[in-house]
C-alpha cells in the first residue's frame, strides 16, 4: 500500500503553528474528498476518533454523523463528555446508543479473557452496523488510524479481535490523521480546541473496564472498577499527576476476602491500584507513588465504593507482568 507511507517532506507537528497548518491543509482535502457526501464515525472518545469528529465537523459540519456507543464499559463521565463536547459545544450530529444491557447481557458469566475480548468487539460491530443501516445515504466511513496503527497492523484499526464492518457496509474511508504520531495527534487536538483531559487522556483498551472487572463481569462488581478508577483519577489530578503517568487504573479481581466493618465480618472484594510508565506499551515500569497519595487513594475507596474491603498496590513491571491483568 504506496499510499500508507508517511511523506518523507511531512514536517513533525509540534507546535500550535504547524498544527494550524495541517488542519487548514486537511479541511480542504477533506472537502475535495467529500464533497456534498455524508461521513459516518464512531466516536469512542479516544484522542483519535476524537480528533477526526473535530476536524470532520470543521471540514463538513452536519455532512458527518457520529455514533457514540456506551458499550457499559467506559469510565465514570466519559459518555456525558462526548455528548457535552460533541453534541452541546461542537453542535454535531450525534447519535448516542447505551448498549449496556445487550453488552452485560452477553458477557455474563463469560470469564475467559480473550471470549470476552471477542463478544465486546463483535457486538461493538453488531451495534454500530445496526445504527449505520437506519441512515440514508451514506457514502464514507471516517477512522482515526494513526501511523503506528498503520506500521503495527497494516491499516486496520484494531477493534481486537473483530473482523470490520458487514460486506453491506463497505463505506470508503476517510483517514485524515493517518500519517500523524500520537503526540501530533495531541498538538492537532489542542489547535483544533478539545478540552485537554480528551487530548491527553491515557491509553485506555477498547474492551474498557471490562478487562479489569477480571473474570466474569457481574454489574455490583463491575461499579466497584468505575467508581475505585474515578476516586484514582481524581486523586491523581489533585497530586498534579495527570499527564505525567503514562496509565493508572484500579482492578478488581473475582474473588473476596475477609474484613471488618462496625463490628461485623464482611466478605468483600479486594481493588488493586495500578500505575506505571511506558513508551509504546511493550515494556512498562511502576510509577512510585507516595504513601500520602496512596492513604489517600485506599482511604476514599474504601469508604466510598460499596463491596470492597481491601486495597492493594501492583508494584510488577511488564514484563514480567501485563500492564492490564488480563
Ligand atoms: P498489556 O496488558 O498487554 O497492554 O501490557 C498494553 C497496552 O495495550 C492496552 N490494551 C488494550 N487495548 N484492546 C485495546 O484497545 C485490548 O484488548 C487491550 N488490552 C490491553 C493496555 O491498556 C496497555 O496500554
Amino acid at each position: 500500500m504506496s499510499c500508507d507511507v508517511r511523506p518523507e517532506t511531512m514536517k513533525r507537528i509540534d507546535c500550535a503553528e504547524l498544527a494550524n497548518a495541517f488542519i487548514d491543509e486537511q479541511i480542504s482535502a477533506l472537502r475535495e474528498q467529500i464533497g456534498s457526501r455524508k461521513v459516518l464515525l464512531a466516536l469512542s472518545g479516544g484522542v483519535d476518533s476524537s480528533v477526526v469528529a473535530a476536524l470532520l465537523i470543521k471540514a463538513i459540519g452536519s455532512q458527518l454523523t457520529c455514533v457514540h456507543v456506551n458499550h457499559g464499559l467506559l469510565r465514570k463521565g466519559e459518555p456525558e463528555q462526548v455528548i457535552e463536547v460533541f453534541r452541546n459545544q461542537l453542535n454535531a450530529n450525534l447519535i448516542y446508543v447505551d448498549a449496556t444491557d445487550r453488552f452485560l447481557d452477553k458477557l455474563a458469566g463469560v470469564s475467559d479473557p480473550e471470549q470476552k475480548r471477542k463478544i465486546i468487539g463483535k457486538e461493538f460491530i453488531d451495534v454500530f452496523a445496526e445504527e449505520a443501516k437506519t441512515l440514508e445515504g451514506i457514502d464514507f466511513l471516517a477512522q482515526g488510524t494513526i501511523y503506528p496503527d498503520i506500521l503495527e497492523s497494516k491499516g486496520i484499526k484494531a477493534h481486537h479481535n473483530v473482523g470490520g464492518l458487514p460486506e453491506d457496509l463497505n463505506f470508503e474511508l476517510v483517514e485524515p490523521v493517518k500519517f500523524l504520531y500520537k503526540d501530533e495527534v495531541r498538538q492537532v487536538g489542542l489547535a483544533l480546541g478539545l478540552p485537554e483531559s480528551m487530548v491527553f487522556r491515557q491509553p485506555f483498551p477498547g474492551p474498557g473496564l471490562g478487562v479489569r472487572c477480571v473474570g466474569a463481569i457481574t454489574r455490583d462488581r463491575l461499579e466497584a472498577v468505575r467508581e475505585s478508577d474515578a476516586i484514582l483519577r481524581e486523586e491523581f489530578a489533585l497530586a498534579g499527576l495527570q499527564g505525567k503517568v503514562w496509565q493508572y487504573f484500579t482492578v478488581v479481581p473475582p474473588f473476596t476476602s475477609t474484613g471488618i466493618k462496625d463490628g461485623k465480618r464482611t466478605d468483600d472484594w479486594a481493588v488493586i491500584i495500578r500505575a506505571v510508565n511506558s513508551i509504546d506499551a511493550t515494556t512498562a515500569s511502576i510509577e512510585e507513588l507516595s504513601y500520602e497519595l496512596l492513604y489517600k487513594v485506599r482511604d476514599r475507596i474504601l469508604s466510598e465504593v460499596n463491596g470492597v474491603n481491601r486495597v492493594l498496590y501492583d508494584i510488577s513491571p511488564k514484563p514480567v507482568a501485563t500492564i492490564e491483568w488480563e
